[in-house]
């Protein structure tokens, strides 16, 4: 089972940027850290990052009859991009949406967001453990959504 997870803005500064928040974890541990639990799974999934919402979109055009399922943790554009959102929806992949941190605990601009509602899951606020527990269900959900044909 091919997977694929998508880090959107800043996300490549985990380690350094806001630890209080985002906890002292790089964006590589978190990535080696997923390679190996899907790996564990019987999975597979490659880690994308961009700073730019097109390259995202791309990204997410190139998954489309390979990728049986995408995380994404869009960063500031869960709450601003509808490209991202249609991205999402046009290749019929489905996804979980996931944060580090509990978005809901912080400031209102980040209480919506554009992917939620046609996620299969969302999973926030609990550090790096957001991936683990994020690629966990989505594995389960593939898993059970091929063994029922
Ligand atoms: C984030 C939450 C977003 O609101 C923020 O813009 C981020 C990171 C998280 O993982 O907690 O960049 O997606």
């Amino acid at each position: 089972m091919q997977l694929l997870c998508l880090h959107g803005p800043n996300l490549n500064l985990l380690g350094s940027r806001e630890p209080g928040i985002y906890g002292s974890s790089s964006l590589e541990q978190i990535n080696a850290a997923l390679q190996q639990r899907a790996a564990d799974m019987g999975a597979a999934i490659d880690c994308f990052h961009s700073n730019h919402e097109g390259a995202l979109v791309d990204r997410i055009h190139q998954a489309r009859g390979t990728v049986a399922g995408i995380l994404i943790n869009a960063g500031a554009y869960t709450h601003t991009s509808i490209a991202i959102r249609d991205a999402l929806l046009g290749v019929v992949i489905p996804y979980v949406e996931l944060h580090l941190s509990n978005v809901h605990a912080r400031e209102p601009f980040r209480h919506h967001s554009h992917l939620a509602d046609k996620a299969l899951g969302v999973i926030c606020g609990f550090g790096p453990l957001s991936y683990q527990l994020a690629l966990e269900g989505l594995v389960q959900h593939l898993q059970s959504a091929a063994a029922a044909g």
